[in-house]
């Protein structure tokens, strides 16, 4: 393999451009950032990107589903498309998202510095609310776009104040009744290519001298709520015999998911959120909502790895007297990036291609176009945190690589 010579695009830009979005949803009560689909901080972070793509000479669009196009040129059949989201998850990182965004825009720059003129029409892309940090699906502007989603069930998701995605969506200036697959715009990618910051170490497993590195596939990976139902009652006065505490079989899912992991090798299963309702520390709460996060190989074994840790959750809530009901948020099946292009751009840039276990909009769109993923070096690995991190200079260097490809993709 040849080794690529890396050219460093114009730092100052890329730092101005992170000064920028470093200020916007900034979660001082978790940590990090907290920006979720047409939240106050995400309509901040999409005004910024307006703002950064037209200053390029872009000609900005929103779709009817919310997603932002910013064009090189006309629009039209076999576009080059690129970028990500702006969404981060609750007290989530900088990089997940926005540096996908903040690459595609700086290799507008880069391109223009090398005097490419795009032969095809080309795009930096946009999606929203890619974490399901707010509504609970994730991919939401994508899944909405490839029509993987049914829009009448998405205007009727809520967020955790009650407010529907409808109203969050007119009060954002999208008609909620335009909502739903966009065959025509789908129809006119040629290309879709996503840069992302790495969220694991598979990268420095694979090629420790590399700063970035090609995606070939995304795991199989869903979100499931539990809701346990018990009977709500007095902390002080309900001795242990008496209760029918939902908590008991909830809690009980925590221990079951880790034990379905030491089970199914390589699966993870993950309890980040749970909710007592009422929610009161004198109080035995009359129902607890659970969500479980699980990942592993394709559909079917994911199910299957779901089905182990409902059945254990089962016992828990007979023997306590209480009720369990499972509904499936999301489901997305194990993807594999279009293998040729794949192995054009890791030869073309002489990098490494890796897996990861994170869901991309990249991943929903390459159900329809041939897609791919630059990942970016992350020294530790962390993400979906605030420690989540990339150096600069790997940054820059994914820049110069995302400018590499869409040079060749544009010819
Ligand atoms: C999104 O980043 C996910 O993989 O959950
Ligand atoms: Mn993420
Ligand atoms: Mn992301
Ligand atoms: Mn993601």
């Amino acid at each position: 393999m040849v080794k690529h010579e890396w050219v460093s695009p114009d730092a100052s830009r890329f730092a101005s451009a992170w000064s920028d979005l470093a200020g916007i949803g900034r979660d001082h009560r978790r940590g990090g950032y907290s920006r979720h689909g047409f939240d106050d901080a995400d309509l901040h972070s999409r005004a910024w990107f307006v703002e950064q793509a037209q200053r390029r000479g872009l000609d900005v669009e929103t779709d009817r589903n919310g997603n932002l196009w910013a064009w090189w040129g006309e629009p039209g059949v076999g576009a080059v498309v690129t970028g990500s989201h702006l969404d981060s998850v609750p007290g989530g990182g900088a990089f997940d998202g926005p540096l996908g965004v903040v690459s595609a825009l700086l290799a507008v720059d880069e391109l223009k510095v090398r005097g490419v003129a795009p032969a095809r029409p080309f795009a930096v892309a946009c999606f929203v609310e890619e974490e399901g940090g707010r509504f609970g699906l994730p991919c939401l502007g994508s899944r909405l776009l490839t029509g993987a989603v049914d829009p009448d069930a998405v205007r009727r998701l809520h967020d955790p104040d009650g407010v529907s995605l409808a109203d969050a969506a007119a009060r954002a200036g999208v008609d909620p009744a335009g909502m739903g697959p966009d065959p025509a715009r789908l129809a006119g990618i040629g290309t879709f290519l996503e840069l992302h910051v790495e969220q694991g170490r598979l990268l420095r497993a694979a090629d420790p001298t590399a700063a970035v590195a090609v995606g070939s596939e995304i795991v199989a990976h869903g979100r499931w709520r539990f809701t346990v139902t018990g009977q709500g009652n007095h902390a002080g006065t309900t001795a242990a015999a008496d209760r029918r505490d939902p908590m008991i079989p909830a809690a009980a899912i925590v221990p079951a998911a880790r034990r379905a992991m030491q089970r199914f090798q390589g699966a993870v299963a993950t309890v980040g959120r749970i909710v007592p309702v009422p929610g009161g520390t004198n109080v035995i709460a009359f129902s607890v909502q659970v969500w479980l996060d699980a990942r592993y190989g394709d559909t079917a074994s994911t199910a299957a790895l779901v089905d182990a840790i409902t059945a254990d959750v089962r016992l828990e809530a007979e023997a306590e007297g209480c009720t369990v009901v499972v509904q499936r948020e999301s489901l997305s099946d194990r993807v594999v990036f279009d293998p040729a292009l794949g192995v054009s751009l890791s030869e073309r840039l002489g990098v490494p291609i890796v897996p990861t276990g994170a869901g991309h909009d990249a991943g929903v769109l390459a159900a329809h176009v041939p897609s791919a993923m630059l990942f970016v070096r992350n020294p530790t690995g962390i993400s979906h945190a605030p420690e989540e991190h990339a150096e600069t200079a790997d940054c820059l260097v994914g820049v110069t690589a995302l400018a590499d490809c869409l040079a060749d993709l544009l010819l």
